[in-house]
């Protein structure tokens, strides 16, 4: 049961304290309209301009504070919130509302550089480091490979150099921390974004609602993220050749321009984003005075 004492109209949102997510995380609030002030100081912040409450916490904790019921939402890691329902024995308790498109990373499994590899069979019987043991194991009992998994809760990547494992299985990003401890990847075993995920349980009308506004606002943005608005001029002659280049655009709006009949403005969204190559060719079919913007939010 979540606690007796949590307030009954304010949605409660998990986020990371500092990490990897926590920066797009806050960013993502920003661009939904939520207002939080001098966030990371407290453990607890309202959001001036709506009814949402941030809690900062461990990632790692993220899982288990919205499956408990403590915080409504949360937003955190895939890898973190897959090992943690493999831990807790079930996916029952949460909701995925949104994968997020921020936080990518993979979990692999690196061996030290001169560590030959043809295969996962060079694996069997060695000593796996990782913080996530539960997927790690999860894996190699699907491939039919042996292996000791030694849990680590940090630092796993030099856990080969102090001897405390063979091969690690950990989270790669860039890549500059395997690069940094000499290892290098050979398996992905899982593939991971951020995501929103919500307590199972149904939120009451109030919650609901504010809720319901978040998820909008926030599909808005997720959608107007990997668009352009694209503005051009264009020979009447060729208009259609030009139509033809815009990438994933439907019913551009076309204007007159004042004094000159030969010549329209195009006003158009595309669903993609516009590249230069797509530049040069509107320019070889006669288009003029291109202009891309980025499109900050977006309801159909
Ligand atoms: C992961 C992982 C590595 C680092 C890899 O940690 O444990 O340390 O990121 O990133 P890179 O490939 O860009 O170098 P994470 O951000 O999950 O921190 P945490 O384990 O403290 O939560
Ligand atoms: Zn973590």
């Amino acid at each position: 049961m979540p606690p007796a004492n949590l307030p009954k109209d304010r949605l409660r949102l998990a986020i990371q304290k500092s990490g990897r997510l926590s920066t797009d995380s806050l960013d993502l609030l920003k661009a939904c309209g939520i207002k939080v002030k001098s966030p990371k100081e407290k453990l607890l912040l309202h959001a001036d301009n709506f009814p949402l409450d941030l809690l900062f916490v461990r990632d790692d904790d993220i899982p288990q504070l919205v499956m408990d019921g403590v915080c409504d939402l949360g937003i955190v890691g895939q890898n973190v919130l897959e090992e943690s329902a493999l831990e807790r024995g079930t996916t029952s308790a949460y909701v995925v509302e949104r994968t997020l498109d921020f936080g990518g990373c993979r979990l692999a499994i690196a061996l030290p550089e001169e560590r030959p590899y043809t295969g996962l069979k060079d694996l069997a019987g060695l000593r796996i480091a990782t913080s996530y043991p539960q997927l790690t194991k999860r894996y190699f009992a699907q491939q039919g490979v042996p292996a000791e998994i030694v849990t680590l809760s940090g630092s796993v990547e030099i856990a080969p150099r102090l001897g405390l494992a063979d091969v690690i299985c950990d989270l790669v990003s860039s890549g500059s921390t395997l690069e940094a401890n000499k290892l290098r990847a050979v398996e992905t075993i899982f593939k991971s974004t951020a995501a929103l995920i919500r307590n199972a349980r149904p939120l009451n009308p109030e919650k609901a609602h504010a809720f319901d506004i978040v998820l909008r606002r926030l599909d808005g943005v997720q959608k107007a993220a990997g668009t352009k608005y694209i503005m051009l001029h264009a020979p009447r002659a060729n208009l259609t050749e030009i139509r033809k280049l815009l990438p994933g655009s439907e019913n551009p709006t076309i204007l007159p321009l004042a004094g000159d009949d030969s010549k329209v403005a195009l006003h158009a969204v595309c669903a993609e984003d516009v590249f230069w190559e797509t530049m040069d060719a509107l320019k070889q079919a006669g288009a003029s005075s291109i202009l891309v913007l980025p499109i900050e939010k977006m309801m159909l």
